[in-house]
C-alpha cells in the first residue's frame, strides 16, 4: 500500500528538494506550511499542501491524519516544547518513523535545541533517522548573496577555519531516502560534503566559475555583526550567525565523512558544483 509522508519545513532548503525528490517514489506526499497557497505555487498538483503552524496545535490534527512517515525540522526560533508536542502528537496517532534534521556534531552538545529534539525522538515509540547535516552550501546564496552580487565579496569573519559544506540538495536526497526505504530506522547519518574548505579557497572557487574576481573580505565579528543587522536580519539570527563563524574560525567545521556516499552510492557535491548550478543567482 502507499505511504502517506508528511514533510515539515517543505518550503525551506531542504524540505523544497525533499518534496521533489520524493515525486519519484511511490508515495503519497503531504507538505505542512504556513502558506499553502505558495506551496501549491511551488509544488503544483502533486503534493497536498496543508496549513500547519508548529506554534498552533489546532493545525495538527489535519497535518497528522493517516501519515505513516514524518520528515521533521526545527525551524529556528521556534520553541523546543512545541516541535517535542508535535512529535508526541505524532507518536500517538500512528505515525512510524520519523526522520529529523539536525545538525553535524549535536550528539555532543546536550543543550542544543537539536539534540534535546534527537533525544526526546529517541524516547518515542516511532523509528527515527537523524540527519546531522554539516553547514550548508545554500547559505552562500541564501545569506552571503547579497554582497557576492554587489561587492564580488564573500563577507563571512570565519579567518581561516575551514568547513565541510554539505549541499541541502544532498541532505534532502539522503532525507528521500530515509522516508522510502527500510535500512535506516533508530540510526544517525553525519552528511558533509566531501572536503573541508577555507573561505579563501571557496573565494577560488567563485572567481574560477564565475569568471571575474571574488575576494574573501573576512571581517571582524562586531563589522559583521554591525553589517548583517543593518541588512535587516533580527539580533537573534545575528548573533547565531557570528557564534557559528567563532566555531568555524576556531577549526572546529571541518570534519567530513562518507555517510552521503554510503547511503546514496554516489559521493557528495562539491561547492564547485554547487556554484555552478546556482551560477545565475551570483551575476551582478
Ligand atoms: N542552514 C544550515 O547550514 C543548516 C545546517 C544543518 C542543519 N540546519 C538546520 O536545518 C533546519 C532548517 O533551517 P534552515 O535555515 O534551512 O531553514 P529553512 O528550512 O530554509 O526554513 C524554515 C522552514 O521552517 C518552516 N517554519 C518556520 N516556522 C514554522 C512554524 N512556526 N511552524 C511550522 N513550520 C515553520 C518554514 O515553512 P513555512 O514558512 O512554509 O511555514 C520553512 O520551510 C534548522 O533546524 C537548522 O538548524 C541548518
Amino acid at each position: 500500500m502507499t505511504e502517506r509522508l508528511l514533510v515539515t519545513g517543505a518550503t525551506g532548503t531542504v524540505g523544497d528538494p525533499l518534496v521533489r525528490a520524493l515525486a519519484d517514489r511511490d508515495a503519497s506526499v503531504r507538505v505542512a506550511t504556513r502558506s499553502p497557497e505558495h506551496a501549491r505555487d511551488a509544488f503544483g498538483d502533486g503534493p497536498e499542501p496543508v496549513a500547519f503552524d508548529l506554534g498552533r496545535p489546532e493545525t495538527w490534527g489535519a497535518a497528522l491524519a493517516g501519515v505513516d512517515r514524518l520528515f521533521l525540522l526545527y525551524p529556528p526560533g521556534s520553541a523546543v516544547s512545541d516541535v517535542r508536542e508535535f512529535a508526541d502528537a505524532a507518536d500517538r496517532v500512528g505515525v512510524e518513523h520519523v526522520v529529523f534534521l539536525s545538525i553535524l556534531g549535536a550528539e555532543k552538545f546536550p543543550v542544543l535545541p537539536h539534540r534535546r529534539i534527537e533525544r526526546h525522538l529517541a524516547g518515542t515509540g516511532m523509528d527515527h533517522t537523524f540527519l546531522r547535516a554539516s553547514w550548508f552550501a545554500q547559505n552562500l546564496s541564501e545569506i552571503h548573496r547579497r554582497e557576492i552580487v554587489e561587492r564580488d565579496e564573500i563577507f563571512v569573519p570565519a579567518g581561516d577555519g575551514v568547513l565541510s559544506f554539505t549541499d541541502a540538495r544532498d541532505v534532502a536526497a539522503v532525507a528521500a531516502r530515509a522516508l522510502t526505504e527500510s535500512g535506516h530506522a533508530d540510526r544517525a547519518y553525519d552528511l558533509t560534503g566531501p572536503a573541508a574548505l577555507d573561505f579563501e579557497e571557496v573565494a577560488e572557487i567563485f572567481a574560477a566559475v564565475l569568471d571575474r574576481p571574488i575576494a574573501y573580505a573576512d571581517p571582524s565579528r562586531l563589522t559583521f555583526a554591525r553589517q548583517m543587522y543593518e541588512r535587516g536580519f533580527s539580533p537573534g539570527f545575528v548573533a547565531f550567525m557570528t557564534a557559528e563563524y567563532s566555531v568555524v574560525r576556531l577549526g572546529r567545521s571541518g570534519r567530513t565523512t562518507g555517510d552521503v556516499e554510503a547511503v546514496l552510492g554516489r559521493p557528495p557535491r562539491t561547492v564547485r558544483e554547487f556554484v555552478a548550478d546556482y551560477a545565475d543567482e551570483f551575476r551582478p
